[in-house]
């Protein structure tokens, strides 16, 4: 569905998205990475769970929300991948628990 206008040339790393192993051009958005790997779902909704996606790709939608390395509410569009990254859709619901950390 998603192919790269400019080519994807440079060093590759290895990511895992959702489980799955892959091997991307370093300094490549997440997002990117994850669409032209198939992987076009960031999220599913709060509340409905329908998938969500990127939209606006340069960080004004938020609909990107991707779990990065365990951390969530991470924009896809805007963090550029690296070795060893592990990025997961991000489903967060209302009975989802919130952590805080201690201060
Ligand atoms: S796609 Fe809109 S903020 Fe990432």
């Amino acid at each position: 569905m998603f192919t790269s206008l400019r080519g994807l040339s440079g060093d590759l790393v290895e990511i895992t998205v959702n489980g799955a192993p892959l091997q991307v051009v370093a300094g490549q958005s997440v997002w990117s990475a994850m669409a032209l790997n198939g992987f076009t779902v960031t999220r599913k909704a709060a509340v409905s769970g329908q998938d969500r996606s990127a939209y606006c790709a340069m960080g004004v939608c938020f609909e990107c929300l991707v779990e990065i390395d365990g951390l969530p509410n991470q924009q896809a569009c805007l963090r550029r991948v690296s070795a060893g990254m592990v990025i997961n859709t991000q489903h967060i619901t209302e009975a989802s628990e919130v952590y805080h950390a201690e201060l």
